[in-house]
């Protein structure tokens, strides 16, 4: 399928970040559509016939999600757009927030104004600061615009919205997470229910985004949902999307293709296929708490249902790609001791489980493995599955199930012969 430039088509513009560039390629028409000619409940339903689902990993429909938010609420409401991107091998929203702000928050208006908000807050990882100074310039000159502000482009609507800096910890990316760490406190995930859609920043309804999901918006005003949804692959839909593919390839980056582009295709047409014509051998397809697929899985079309018929799954949609000389014990060592690191330690399972995980894994990468550390760490991670407060304890069995289960062979093997 051919490279579909639709949320990317700004990127190689001069100057693509500023106001005047952004305005001179049609930024800002979805807004004044939307506020003029479209009521909120309007772009709610344009939005559901998008197709469009949540691209920060979690795949929930955006316009069902907006539709959750309590029309009348005595509390505040507020729009949090998560571009915290602490995922491994996750660097789509990224160029987004470098090259084109000004979409991310037309696109955070236009979702406000759908669904009664007055005040927005970007989340940003704090290592982003380039992304960060963008946004801010971008804001500054939105509100000069007056796009943001009181009584935006006269009709009667307000929205402030604040960039808000992260400090760097991959689980304020998690919604809750994110909520504790915008309120000033410690960033770690709140029980659900209640759901931030009833109780969120600051006690009030929030609608959580991702960058990219924002980014889409102004498009779908533009041109409607059905015209979005079609842009996925047939019998998919679900618009275009972001994929980041990083590792053993020639041409890594980040390609935007129709939903539903295979695997396949990714890798070998858009990314120039493995490099130094070497075999593949294995792929993480959605960001590295996706399980990993082997080399002869990958004619998998990547989309949410058809990655989680092969039990694994889209998530960001960032593709990690290893070739023949990959050592798997290694690969998994990386990706264990990264969740052993930013798990929060709140709930005891994923707190000492991810530990123990990452301990057995550098014992058996060292030399000093046993055979029976292998199903060590797979009922660890069995026992993990399930019982954690929040996603990051299932996103951290994903790569350890998979890869031993997967690789079984290669990691005998090893801790025969080291
Ligand atoms: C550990 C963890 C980290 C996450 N990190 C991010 C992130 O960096 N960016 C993001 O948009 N979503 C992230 N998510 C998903 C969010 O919790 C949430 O589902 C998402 O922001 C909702 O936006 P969407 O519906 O537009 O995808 C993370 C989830 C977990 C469990
Ligand atoms: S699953 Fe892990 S990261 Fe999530 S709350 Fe529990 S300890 Fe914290």
């Amino acid at each position: 399928m051919a490279n579909t430039a639709i949320l990317t088509r700004n990127f190689e513009k001069r100057n693509s970040h500023t106001l005047g560039v952004y305005e001179s390629l049609g930024g800002y028409k979805a807004l004044k559509k939307a506020i003029v000619e479209m009521k909120p409940e309007e772009i709610v339903e344009e939005v559901t016939k998008s197709g469009l689902r949540g691209r920060g990993g979690a795949g929930f429909p955006t316009g069902k999600k907006w539709s959750f938010i309590p029309k009348e609420s005595p509390k505040p409401k507020y729009l949090t757009v998560n571009a915290d991107e602490g995922e491994p091998g996750t660097f789509k929203d990224r160029p987004l927030m470098e090259q084109d702000p000004h979409a991310v928050i037309e696109g955070s208006i236009i979702t406000s104004y759908a669904v009664g908000i007055h005040s927005a807050f970007i989340y940003v990882r704090g290592e982003y600061v380039k992304s960060i100074r963008r946004l801010q310039d971008a804001i500054n000159e939105a509100y000069a615009g007056k796009y943001l502000g009181k009584n935006i482009l006269g009709s009667g609507f307000d929205l402030d919205m604040v960039v808000h800096r992260g400090a760097g910890a991959y689980i304020c990316g998690e919604e809750t997470g994110l909520l504790e760490s915008l309120e000033g406190k410690k960033g770690q995930p709140r029980m659900k229910p209640p759901f931030p859609a009833i109780v969120g920043a600051f006690q009030g309804p929030t609608v959580i985004n991702n960058v990219e999901t924002m980014a889409a918006i102004p498009h779908i005003v533009n041109n409607g949902g059905e015209w979005f949804n079609n842009l996925g692959a047939p019998d998919v839909g679900g618009g275009v999307k972001l994929y980041p593919i990083s590792g053993h390839v020639n041409k890594p980056g980040v390609y935007e293709l129709p939903l539903g582009t295979t695997l396949r295709e990714i890798i070998y047409e858009h990314a120039g296929g493995i490099r130094g014509g070497k075999k593949l051998k294995a792929v993480i397809p959605g960001g590295s708490s996706a399980p990993v697929l082997k080399a002869d899985e990958i004619d998998v079309k990547m989309d949410y249902d058809s990655l989680a018929a092969i039990k694994t799954m889209l998530g960001s949609g960032a593709i990690i790609v290893m070739d023949e000389d990959t050592n798997m014990v290694k690969a998994l060592k990386v990706l264990l001791k990264f969740y052993a690191h930013e798990s929060c330690g709140k709930c005891t399972p994923c707190r000492e489980g991810t530990g123990w995980m990452a301990r057995i894994i550098t014992r058996i990468d060292g030399g000093e493995g046993e055979l029976s550390d292998l199903d060590t760490l797979l009922s660890i991670a069995e026992n993990i599955r399930g019982n954690t407060l929040c996603p990051l304890g299932e996103a951290a069995i994903g790569p350890a199930i998979s890869f031993v289960t997967k690789f079984r062979n290669e990691f005998e093997d090893y801790i025969q012969k080291v």
